[in-house]
């Protein structure tokens, strides 16, 4: 029988041999403090020079079919620093481009111990995972990107002196695959978040999430940006756009109409330094990365002394690390 792709809920996760890093639907409150607890645990090791080489002779396989930064190279040097080995693939330099992706990623899963992916559709990770041959990670899709919500969790937990003394997040802008994960995975450790988004990407909607952050009764959505940030420990954003739409800092031609009309809209709801200081003058200042700068951030915010962003960015390696661990059940050695 041809594979299909399973639909991605909570349950057929459940049903799996091994553990796989999607949505976060599937982890529990405990499987996230778990996670952070051991990448506290990492960096505390790292920072003090103490080896951390616990995947030695493992192989993280890490395949793209969109652009990245932070996500390549903090899974690289997680690898490295773990003892391990990965390798980068680009989907373009491959054989996926011209060969049934059931087949290729099949045959690939037999080289490595763990496979990362970033993808256009998660519905390919899904079908990936569903082979059950090693753990998946989404490394970004376009519902979900729960490396980056778990990262950010633990940047405010650091900042804050603790988890529990994180109390409330607004997100401002869109709703998108990063807000997706950050409200679920908040939500469920009970976080409160504020929902300051006039818009939602389409092709993020999982409404099973949304079930399930709602069912917390944490999640709020509130326009009114008095009362969103009122009270929030942190305030995060993120491009009012998707990466695809940009080339050189700029939105390809095709989407500039898109682009001013998204400013326009979206403009209210800028992080800057001034909506900080008028209405949460104490919170930290969150953006998962790239940034636009004038459009969805200014350099004020960002510069900003309640910034956290490049400390945020730096969590992506030390939570890197404990994923991988985690997923291959070695945390405990
Ligand atoms: N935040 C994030 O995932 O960054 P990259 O797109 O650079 O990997």
């Amino acid at each position: 029988m041809i594979p299909r792709a399973p639909k991605l809920t909570n349950d057929i996760l459940h049903t799996y041999n091994m553990r796989h890093l999607i949505s976060l639907k599937e982890q529990s409150a405990d499987d996230i403090r778990n996670i952070l607890t051991i990448a506290a645990l990492l960096k505390k090791k790292y920072r003090a020079g103490k080896p951390t080489d616990l995947l030695r002779g493992k192989t993280l396989l890490m395949f793209f079919q969109k652009g990245s930064t932070r996500t390549r190279i903090s899974f690289e040097a997680a690898m490295t620093e773990l003892g391990g080995h990965a390798i980068y693939l680009d989907a373009a330099k491959t054989q996926f481009a011209l060969a049934d992706f059931r087949d290729e990623i099949r045959a690939a899963m037999r080289f490595g111990d763990v496979l990362m992916m970033r993808l256009m559709r998660v519905e390919d990770v899904a079908l990936a995972a569903s082979f059950d041959q090693m753990p998946v990670i989404d490394g970004c899709s376009e519902k979900y990107h729960p490396c980056q919500a778990l990262g950010d969790i633990l940047t405010m937990a650091e900042h804050s002196g603790g988890l529990k003394k994180v109390k409330k997040i607004a997100w401002l802008g869109i709703e998108n695959n990063v807000s997706n994960t950050l409200k679920l995975a908040c939500a469920k450790i009970g976080i409160e978040v504020a929902l300051v988004t006039p818009e939602r990407n389409a092709a993020s909607v999982d409404r099973e999430l949304d079930t399930m952050a709602n069912a917390t009764g944490k999640v709020k959505k509130v326009l009114d940006i008095k009362k969103a940030l009122h009270g929030a420990d942190y305030v995060h954003t993120d491009t009012w756009m998707d990466t695809e739409y940009f080339e050189n800092g700029k939105p390809k031609p095709e989407f500039e109409k898109e682009y001013k009309r998204r400013m326009k809209e979206f403009m209210p709801y800028q992080l800057n330094a001034s909506l900080v200081e008028k209405y949460a003058p104490k919170a930290g200042i969150m953006h998962c990365m790239p940034m636009h700068v004038g459009y969805e951030i200014t350099r004020d915010a960002i510069e900003h002394p309640n910034s956290v962003i490049f400390d945020q960015a730096e969590n992506r390696k030390h939570i890197q690390k404990a994923i991988l661990l985690w997923l291959l059940e070695r945390h405990r050695r």
